[in-house]
C-alpha cells in the first residue's frame, strides 16, 4: 500500500502498558473531575491539586513500557516507503520511546512544563508546584503543565490537518472518538480521499464514518494491521 499514513492514537493504545483510559469504568474521569484537573479554570481555582493530579501521572511514566501496538507503528514508519504521520492525544512518552519519530503530541506532553509568564517550554521529568521557579525568567507561580486542557487549542492543528488533507490512509486506533477536533480527523481524512481505518476494543462515537473497522486488543491489533500494510506495498 503506498502513499502517505496518518494515525491518531488514543488512550487505549497505552492501556495494555498500564497507563489509566479515561471513559472506560475505572478510568481517569470516573475518579478525578475533568473540570477541575483539566481546565484553566479548575487551574486558577486548585493549583496543588491540579499539579498533584499531573504529578501523579508523570511519576507514573517511570513505571511503565511501550507495549506492542507501539513498537509496531514504530516499524510502520521505518518501514513503509511513504509519509507516516503519528498523531497522539496521550501525554505519555510510549510512543517515542518505542521509537517514532515523526509524532504529534497534539494534547501536549506530561514530561514538559510550560511557563505561563514568559512562554517557554522545560523537558520536565520532577514534581511541579506553584513553588517552583521558572528555569528561564525566574518567576514563580507560572508554572503548568505543558497539557491542553479541556477549553484550549490542541497543539500542531495546522500541520494535523496538512497531514490529513495529503493521506492515503486514516487508522484511529484505542480512542474513543469523544475529543473534538480529533473525533473528527476521520471525515477530514475521508473528504481527502484516504481509505479510513478504526482499530479499537469496542465501537467509538465516530464508528460509522470509517470505511473498516476491526476490534480487539491495540497489542494483538495493531501489530497484525501494520504487518498487512507493510506486506501490500
Ligand atoms: P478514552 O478513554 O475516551 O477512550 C479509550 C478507548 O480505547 C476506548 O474506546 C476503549 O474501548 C479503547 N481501549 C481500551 N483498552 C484498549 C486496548 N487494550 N486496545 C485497544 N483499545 C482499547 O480515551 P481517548 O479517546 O484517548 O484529553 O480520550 C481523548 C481525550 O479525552 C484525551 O486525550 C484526554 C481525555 O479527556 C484531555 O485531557 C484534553
Amino acid at each position: 500500500m503506498a502513499g502517505s499514513i496518518v494515525i491518531l492514537t488514543g488512550a487505549g493504545v497505552s492501556a495494555e502498558s498500564g497507563v489509566d483510559t479515561f471513559r472506560d469504568k475505572h478510568g481517569i474521569w470516573s475518579n478525578s473531575d475533568y473540570r477541575e484537573v483539566a481546565t484553566p479554570e479548575g487551574f486558577s481555582a486548585k493549583s496543588d491539586l491540579v499539579h498533584t493530579f499531573y504529578n501523579q501521572r508523570r511519576e507514573g511514566l517511570a513505571k511503565v513500557v511501550p507495549n506492542a501496538a507501539h513498537v509496531a507503528l514504530a516499524r510502520l514508519e521505518r518501514e513503509h516507503s511513504g509519509e507516516v504521520t503519528l498523531v497522539t492525544q496521550n501525554i505519555d512518552d510510549l510512543h517515542e520511546r518505542a521509537g517514532s519519530k515523526n509524532l504529534i503530541h497534539m494534547h501536549g506532553e506530561l514530561a514538559k512544563a510550560l511557563c505561563s509568564r514568559c512562554g517557554t517550554r522545560h523537558d520536565w521529568r520532577e514534581t511541579l508546584s506553584t513553588q517552583v521557579p521558572c528555569p528561564a525568567c525566574g518567576k514563580t507561580g507560572g508554572m503548568r503543565p505543558d497539557v491542553v486542557w479541556f477549553g484550549e487549542m490542541p497543539y500542531h492543528m495546522e500541520r494535523i490537518y496538512e497531514a490529513l488533507r495529503e493521506c492515503d490512509l486514516f487508522i484511529a486506533i484505542g480512542t474513543s472518538g469523544n475529543v473534538y477536533p480529533a473525533a473528527q480527523f476521520v471525515q477530514e481524512a475521508g473528504r481527502a480521499g484516504a481509505h479510513t481505518v478504526e482499530l479499537n476494543l469496542e465501537p467509538s462515537e465516530t464508528v460509522s464514518d470509517f470505511d473498516e473497522v476491526i476490534y480487539g486488543p491495540a497489542s494483538r491489533v495493531v501489530p497484525e494491521y501494520v504487518e498487512r500494510v507493510l506486506r501490500a506495498k
